[in-house]
């Protein structure tokens, strides 16, 4: 048998084991969808498998697989362990990854070279902080915004070259209030001319600020900053992403939370005029075959292909969904909007703006502490949200997604107001 007629057998052998969990995605898919659209939206539970009195409310911090991406994740383990060698290094998978990898650029609106398949989003900051030549004199700057996992990695590299972080301190308490212009502004003020990198999140992940990347983009580049990275852990799969359009270099996020795949999973964006600046964190042997794609930053030897291929059929459930997202989040967030504007306690610290908001809410809270509200919230009545004590709030952050009702947040903020009374 000739090399290439038994590479085809192969092929031939993942796709046929692939085929039923594609089919029973369609199908739950479908069923999904038409539940998104019914008017007895409590049955869109059936898609994931959430426990039974349990109101999660905390999808910024990690996402819930629906069962059908979950099955078809565990048929890619089977198959996988039917012949691992096959498998991993047999390189019957690598049509189906790099099927995955389509689907991300089709997400992030760039093409399949710019796009690596990482763990997560702080691999994704580690990369840019260690690999791109910075050195004496420049500045990377970003806001009391940005989350560790996209802060402490450049703090560490800091230190050992040379270079300066500076980190500004965002005025959350005047969110509510702010436009589109202000928020520009603000921004664009910090950058200095030895300002190399600026580094921001699309979507923070304390009070959900959608930032107008573009237009800050722009400024930037405009006042001469070299590099523009953004952390869109919590935008991937909240809200439509478009990495050209944005204007910028890089790209990371953390699919595991709003794209609701196998947890450890990441995509990061080099554009490709960028990535010739940036080293590979991790070397091994054979990179220099994926010279001129990002596919390099991403080879670090073995990994999980299994939950990489479960991230292709979470990205095409979400893909399905994405006609009734921005109006189902809509809907949810104006309901969170009545319930804190009708109780005396509560007070809404998140964006007014709709074109800043996002599905990520902050709630703040007077007279008790966030964490035992939280604890309560869990322990009697089953919502799990996340507290926070920082930057001035004592707030609980509320991140409904799709399989959340109206319905049930009414039941969450009953429980608030016992929880306050
Ligand atoms: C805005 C933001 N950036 C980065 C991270 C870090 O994500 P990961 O642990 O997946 O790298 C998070 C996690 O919550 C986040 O919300």
């Amino acid at each position: 048998m000739t090399a290439t007629r038994r590479r085809f057998l192969f092929e031939l052998a993942a796709v046929t084991a692939a085929l039923p969990a594609v089919t029973a995605l369609v199908e739950a898919t479908d069923a999904f969808e038409e539940h998104v659209r019914a008017t007895d939206p409590m049955s869109l539970s059936d898609a994931y498998s959430l426990a039974k009195g349990v109101g999660y409310l905390n999808h910024a911090s990690i996402g819930t697989i629906p069962t059908a991406v979950q099955e078809a994740h565990q048929k890619y383990l089977s198959t996988c362990e039917s012949n691992p060698w096959l498998h991993m290094w047999g390189g019957v998978w690598d049509p189906l990854r790099e099927e995955v990898r389509g689907l991300a650029a089709r997400r992030l609106h760039c093409t399949t070279d710019e796009i690596a398949i990482t763990r997560n989003t702080t691999e994704g900051f580690n990369l840019l902080a260690q690999g791109l030549p910075l050195g004496t004199g420049d500045e990377v700057v970003f806001s009391s915004l940005n989350h560790v996992g996209a802060s402490a990695c450049w703090s560490a590299q800091a230190k050992r070259r040379g270079f300066t972080v500076r980190s500004w301190d965002f005025p959350v308490d005047r969110v509510p209030t702010l436009d589109e212009d202000a928020v520009v502004a603000l921004h664009t003020r910090q950058i200095t001319e030895r300002t190399r990198v600026l580094c921001l999140p699309e979507i923070d992940n304390l009070v959900g600020l959608r930032l107008p990347i573009a237009r800050i983009a722009k400024a930037a580049r405009s006042k001469g900053v070299r590099w523009i990275a953004v952390d869109g852990a919590q935008a991937l799969g909240m809200v439509p992403v478009d990495v050209t359009a944005q204007g910028i270099d890089f790209y990371a996020a953390s699919p595991h939370k709003w794209i609701q795949c196998p947890k450890g999973l990441g995509l990061f964006y080099a554009r490709s005029a960028a990535q010739k600046a940036l080293a590979p964190m991790i070397m091994t042997w054979g990179q220099d075959r994926w010279k001129g794609s990002a596919r390099t930053f991403e080879d670090y030897g073995t990994r999980d292909l299994p939950a990489l291929l479960a991230l292709g059929d979470a990205l095409r459930f979400q893909t399905r969904l994405d006609d009734s997202r921005a109006k189902t989040y809509a809907s949810l967030r104006g309901h969170c909007r009545e319930h804190v504007a009708d109780h005396p306690k509560l007070t809404w610290c998140s964006a007014g703006d709709p074109r800043l908001a996002a599905s990520l809410h902050a709630v703040g809270i007077e007279g008790t502490a966030a964490p035992a509200v939280a604890d309560r919230l869990f322990k009697k009545h089953g919502f799990v949200v996340r507290p926070f004590r920082t930057a001035g709030l004592n707030a609980l952050r509320v991140s409904p997604n799709l399989v959340n009702t109206r319905d049930e947040l009414t039941r969450f903020f009953g429980a608030l107001a016992k929880a306050l009374a």
